[in-house]
This record gives C-alpha cells, sequence and structure tokens, in this order.
C-alpha cells in the first residue's frame, strides 16, 4: 500500500503529542535557567540583551542567546526585537510575575522552577517500567538524591512561607499550644523544610520528623543543624512504627499518606501516639474520587504523570501497599481512612493552594 500523506484527524492528534515533547524540552531549558541563575541575573534588571545575561550570570553568549529565544518562543521572556537576522541588539525580560514563579524561591508561594529537575535517570525510568510488569513500586529513597532535593523545592515555598501566616492560624488552638511549648511529630517530613521552618519558629514546643528515605533524613539534619536549631530530631523511619508513648500534640502528614504503601497502618500508629487533645494536620491533593470531576483540574494528567513517577510507586513498594498513588486519596476516602483510627472530628481547609487541601482531624 503506497504511504499517505497524514489526514487532518491524525496531524491534529501529532500536534498534541507533540505539544508534550515541547514540554518536555522547555522543562530543561527552565531547569538550565534555574540551574545556572540566568533567571537570577535578569530579575528587576528590564530588558536585557544577550551579552548582558550572558555576563551577569558568568555563561557563554553562544548559548545563552538560544535559550533566551527558546524561553520568548515559549511565552516565558518577552523580546523586543533588534537587526533584523543579528539576535545580538534584541532584548529579553523577566517581568514581575515571571520572577515569582522563576526566582522568589524565599518569597514567593508560586515559586516553581524548583520542580523543574531536568529529567529523571535512566535507571529510574527503568525501574519504573519494570514496576509494570513486577506490580511493585520503588520507595522514594531508591528514586536516588535527585528526587529528595527536587521534591523539597517544589513543596517548599508552602511548606515553609504559608505555615505561619495561613495554615497554621487556620487551626483550632493550635498556635497558643505551640508558644507554650507542644510536642510536634511530623510522619514522612522528607527533607525537613516545613518543621525546621515550625521548629525555629516556636524554640519552646519539640519537634521530631521521621521519613523512611535515609536521604531526605540527611538533608533534614544538615538543615536543622545549619539553622542551628536545638529543639528537632529527625529519624529514619515508617510512619507506622511511631511509637505510642508520644503523646503528641500536633501530628504532622504533608502530602504523605497516598505514598504510603501502608496508610492505614500510619493511621493506627497517630491513633495511639496522640494526646487526647491533639491536633493532626493532614494536607493531601484536591480530589474527588471520580475522574471526570477531577478533570476539572487542568493540570491532571501532570498528577497522574507525579503519580506513576513517585506517589504510585512508593505506595505500591510493598507487596501489600493500598496503592492509592496522587489522586486516590480523595477527601471522602482520606475521611473513611482516619474514621477507622477513632477520629471523629475531620474538618478540611482550603487555604488557596492549587493542588492540596488542608485537613484538621482530632478524635
Ligand atoms: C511527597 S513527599 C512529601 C515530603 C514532605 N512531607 C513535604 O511536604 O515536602 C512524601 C514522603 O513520604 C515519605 N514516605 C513514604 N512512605 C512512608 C511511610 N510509610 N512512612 C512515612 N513516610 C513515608 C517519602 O519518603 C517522602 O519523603
Amino acid at each position: 500500500m503506497a504511504i499517505q500523506l497524514p489526514g487532518d484527524d491524525v496531524q491534529a492528534f501529532s500536534f498534541k503529542v507533540w505539544n508534550y515533547k515541547m514540554g518536555e524540552q522547555v522543562s530543561l531549558l527552565i531547569h538550565l535557567g534555574d540551574r545556572l541563575g540566568l533567571y537570577r541575573a535578569m530579575r528587576g534588571r528590564g530588558p536585557m540583551t544577550a551579552a548582558e545575561v550572558a555576563e551577569a550570570s558568568g555563561t557563554h553568549v553562544r548559548f545563552v542567546t538560544e535559550w533566551l529565544l527558546g524561553q520568548a518562543a515559549a511565552g516565558l521572556l518577552a523580546r523586543t526585537a533588534g537587526s533584523v537576522g543579528d539576535e545580538s541588539d534584541s532584548t529579553f525580560e523577566l517581568d514581575e510575575a515571571g520572577a515569582a514563579v522563576l526566582v522568589d524561591e524565599d518569597a514567593s508561594l508560586s515559586f516553581a522552577a524548583g520542580a523543574f529537575r531536568g529529567g529523571i535517570a535512566p535507571e529510574t525510568v527503568d525501574a519504573i517500567a519494570e514496576s509494570f510488569r513486577t506490580g511493585v513500586g520503588i520507595t522514594y529513597e531508591q528514586q536516588g538524591p535527585s528526587a529528595a532535593a527536587g521534591l523539597a523545592r517544589m513543596t517548599g515555598p508552602w511548606s515553609r512561607l504559608a505555615l505561619a501566616d495561613i495554615v497554621l492560624p487556620a487551626l483550632d488552638g493550635v498556635v497558643d499550644k505551640l508558644e507554650a511549648g507542644a510536642t510536634v511529630v511530623d510522619i514522612g517530613c522528607g527533607a525537613g523544610i516545613m518543621l525546621c521552618e515550625l521548629a525555629s519558629l516556636f524554640p519552646a514546643s519539640r519537634c521530631v520528623g521521621l521519613d523512611p528515605s535515609e536521604t531526605a533524613i540527611g538533608m533534614a539534619r544538615e538543615r536543622a543543624a545549619g539553622l542551628g536549631l536545638d529543639n528537632i530530631e529527625f529519624e529514619v523511619a515508617f510512619g507506622e512504627d511511631l511509637r505510642s508513648d508520644v503523646g503528641a500534640d500536633l501530628v504532622l502528614t504533608f502530602d504523605c499518606l497516598h505514598d504510603m504503601a501502608r496508610p492505614d497502618r500510619a493511621v493506627e500508629a497517630v491513633a495511639g501516639a496522640m494526646a487526647p487533645d491533639g491536633t493532626w494536620l493532614i494536607k493531601e491533593i484536591k480530589s474527588f474520587g471520580d475522574f471526570e470531576v477531577n478533570r476539572r483540574n487542568p493540570m491532571l494528567a501532570l498528577m497522574y504523570g507525579f503519580s506513576i513517577a513517585s506517589c504510585l510507586q512508593s505506595a505500591m513498594s510493598e507487596p501489600d501497599g493500598l496503592g492509592y498513588g496522587t489522586l486516590g486519596l480523595h477527601t471522602a476516602e482520606l475521611e473513611r481512612l482516619v474514621g477507622r483510627g477513632g477520629f471523629t472530628s475531620f474538618v478540611t481547609h482550603d487555604l488557596g493552594d492549587a493542588s492540596n487541601l488542608y485537613h484538621e482531624v482530632r478524635f
């Protein structure tokens, strides 16, 4: 049969698919802009030529020119054309909104550049493919050091910057307890960004962070030492191994119950370890248990990508894993799960975090 040129429907489908390839390539350019300080060099500087960006970032002008044009093509930088056919006098500008998303890691809840890791290691991709055959996924630790570091920078802004002014004030009586001196346990604490913030805001409180990832706990300990905190400790441990003599006034599980192979066992452990008037704050993905409703989220496919690459991997990393994955522990399911641990009060807060809800749980 003679080969024919593709029809309109195939071309339209092809365009849709190549758009995702464009996303992959632009993701690499964002990673390079973050890693090489290119965005930082442009922050608040107005229109700049490629030579000026190269000079300010200590990079080579030819590569920078290509990167700037790619960023302009992606709509992330504004380009003002210079001479036709010669880019040396064109200028490129990163505006304020761009700086909030791509530069301001220490001040902007919208900072996102840290999520762009420059791709996934080939051996991790192999392990992900293998999980489809075996039914057993890989843990966060097995996803490698760059996963823990990237995750910390991805969730860091909300975890750290929103804690004092947005998250804790939403909870009944928790700030007073923390000021007076409370016992706080952060399960699945990752690199400890949020718990270190909490420990430095409330020096009278004693904070314990648990995570099974040695890499993440190593980063958390380093962070705490760097900040000179003496009211915080970190342990390599599963949430389900939390001891029952802790008497925690505040338990935190941020973005991690759906990653656990057996969150039901973690619920039992929290129930055993929490003081009778304690609070459990659960941050979970905004998800509704119905694909069609979830479809209102324009980033839904991204969520499934995160799930296959990370969350579902971890949630299936044991043969008896419940396998919730990124979207599986929707609010109704979560309420049922914690209810089985004897928790009767379940209040959901939408605090303006685009991807997550915050659930305040008590006995
Ligand atoms: C998406 S990360 C969230 C980390 C941190 N809470 C944050 O908000 O950045 C999920 C974390 O859950 C941890 N985790 C996975 N299974 C766990 C378990 N059974 N008990 C405690 N933590 C677990 C992983 O090691 C990982 O650090």
